[in-house]
């Protein structure tokens, strides 16, 4: 089963997000005004894996005239979203698994952006360029896709330092039921198990700017990072 049908484990992220993803309201606040500041007065834009909808919901704080297709693979996310965006025409929901692509129903050249936030590191590392071909086939000229996401680093050594650097930052911020009096070690323990049972898969930021390239993107960009959390930017 798709991990993300569990409702615990949704559950799990909901409560956790905020705590263990270091600034993320920054993170949605930054992808939000990048797919909107340069668009036209009412962009329609793709949150792609929107989950429960908090991108989705700061793209619209930023602009309250944009119109947003979510997709995402879990019935369960779904759910969230469509009682939290329960008869707002402006959003748009839709059952979607990126591992085959964008919707064909999607028109070629109509977004004005497309964003995603923590989401395409459980995409299979073959599917990816497919995936960012058809982002960039679906954007407008000019337009940008922005995905905020967690990466590995290039260096297995430099990746071990960040992920324990990772663990000290989360020790004091964990509440009771996520790992509050843990050693050092078996909250490594349990985040290592975390990531395995929700198959992440992250690339390096490098990576992702050669495969974009590889898709057809003029430009990439790292916008932010703070451990293994980043920004990229990409231009049609
Ligand atoms: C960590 S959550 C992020 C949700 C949301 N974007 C946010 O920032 O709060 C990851 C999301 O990716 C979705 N996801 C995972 N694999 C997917 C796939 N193959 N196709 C579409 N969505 C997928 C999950 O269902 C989940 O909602």
């Amino acid at each position: 089963m798709n991990i993300w049908e569990d409702r615990k484990a949704v559950e799990q992220y909901k409560r956790e997000a905020d705590v263990a993803i270091p600034d993320r309201r920054e993170i949605l606040s930054i992808i939000s005004r990048l797919a909107t500041d340069d668009a036209p007065e009412s962009p329609m834009i793709a949150d792609l894996g929107g989950g429960f909808g908090d991108l989705t919901a700061a793209i619209l704080e930023h602009r309250p005239m944009a119109n947003v297709e979510l997709i995402d693979l879990s019935k369960e996310m779904m759910r969230l979203s469509r009682s939290r965006f329960k008869g707002d025409p402006r959003v748009r929901m839709e059952v979607h698994d990126l591992n085959l692509g964008l919707p064909d129903a999607w028109d070629d050249g109509s977004f004005d952006s497309i964003a995603s936030c923590q989401v395409l590191h459980y995409i299979e590392p073959e599917n990816r360029v497919r995936l960012y071909k058809d982002i960039w086939s679906k954007l407008k000229d000019g337009a940008m896709f922005i995905n905020g996401d967690l990466f590995k680093c290039d260096s297995p050594a430099i990746d071990r330092w960040e992920f324990d650097d990772r663990i000290r930052w989360l020790m004091p911020r964990m509440r009771s039921d996520a790992g509050e009096g843990m050693t050092f070690e078996e909250l490594k323990a349990s985040r290592l198990e975390f990531r395995k049972r929700m198959g992440e898969k992250p690339g390096t930021v490098w990576q992702l700017n050669e495969d974009l390239r590889r898709a057809g993107f003029r430009h990439v960009d790292l916008l932010w990072k703070k451990q293994c959390f980043a920004i990229l930017a990409a231009i049609k």
